[in-house]
């Protein structure tokens, strides 16, 4: 029988991490269980760093971004040891079973750990990079697109007034979840991505032919992964002879206020992954789809996903 757990967040933050911890610990405190909050991740587990919560302990948070238990990437608990002295912590304060808050790295961590261990752990997807399979929407990922988006918006202005050619980087080492969004809501010109290949000819070429007919700006969005607002907007430069200029949206995309998508994203799915436990689950994954709360497994959850890059692509080039 379940009587303590323990929730952490893991992998980059995203926003909306708060909500979904305050979920769980007032979910679980309902439920008569004792919540312990586990301090950057997987490393609070391998060196002890945790404490118990209470009701009052996430009060106040709901509307912050990051997490207030922190967040780390910690290669040591792909070790044996790293991950036998996390064990050895659930143990030691008598934890029954994990919620991980986290991306599709934390899951795979997850999945490994629960595989030689078996303490029940469920999974709350979070990543603004929306990059885990089965999931429609990762909490944080809306989030960090109107972000993104409000910063496009802007350079849309000063791009018409000065009639020039904007490259703006946005965040995604293999995924263009967030450019392609970022690009159709924003009406931007084209989008760079990682799952498909570019052509900077025939881009320069477009760019040139509308110049002609007197298209005076361009906003082209490229996730990072795919390349480098730098060099990109250099080469156009230099290929077209217009004024081209970088913009690197960076760690902005990151934090900030939860979305009210997010957040309740994250109220729903903190209070799913409490009742799975005490229901017996582990291994999986909570999420939301067709507004039903579904479980998926880890394991499917952390294999390659597929996004039907093509359809928001043409729709982008389409529009413009
Ligand atoms: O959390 C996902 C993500 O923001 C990716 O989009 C990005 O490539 C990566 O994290 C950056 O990680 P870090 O902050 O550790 O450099």
């Amino acid at each position: 029988m379940i009587k303590r757990i323990a929730v952490l967040t893991t992998g980059g933050d995203a926003p909306g991490m708060n909500a979904a911890i305050r979920a769980v610990v007032r979910c679980a405190i309902n439920n008569k269980l004792e919540v312990m909050g586990v301090f950057r991740g997987w490393w609070g587990l391998i060196n002890e760093e945790l404490k118990l919560l209470d009701h009052h302990s996430v009060s106040g948070i709901i509307n912050l971004g990051g997490t207030i238990l922190k967040t780390a990437r910690c290669p040591e608990f792909q070790t044996v040891e790293g991950q036998n002295r996390a064990y050895q912590t659930l143990k030691k304060n008598s934890i029954d079973g994990l919620v991980i808050i986290g991306g599709g790295g934390s899951f795979r961590a997850a999945h490994e750990f629960y595989k030689k261990y078996k303490v029940p752990c469920i999974g709350i997807p979070a990543s603004i990079d929306n990059d885990i399979n089965g999931i429609d929407v990762t909490i944080g990922s809306d989030t960090a697109i109107n972000t993104a988006l409000a910063a496009i918006d802007n350079i849309r202005d000063t791009a018409t007034s000065m009639e020039r050619i904007f490259v703006v980087e946005v965040m995604g080492r293999e995924s263009g979840y967030i450019a392609l969004q970022v690009a159709l809501a924003g009406g931007c010109e084209d989008a760079i991505i990682p799952e498909r290949r570019f052509d900077l000819e025939s881009i320069c070429h477009d760019i040139v032919e509308g110049n002609l007919r007197g298209k005076i700006s361009w906003i082209i969005v490229v996730a990072e992964g795919a390349g480098s607002a730098f060099d990109i907007a250099k080469k156009i430069t230099e290929m077209t002879g217009l004024e081209s200029r970088p913009v690197v949206l960076g760690h902005i995309q990151r934090g900030g206020r939860p979305s009210a998508f997010s957040r309740t994203q994250a109220a729903t799915l903190g209070e799913a992954a409490v009742e799975c436990l005490l229901q017996g689950e582990s291994d999986k994954a909570v999420t939301i789809k067709d507004g039903k709360i579904i479980l998926i497994d880890l394991e499917f959850a952390i294999t390659k996903k597929k996004l039907d890059v093509d359809s928001w692509y043409n729709l982008i080039r389409v529009l413009t």
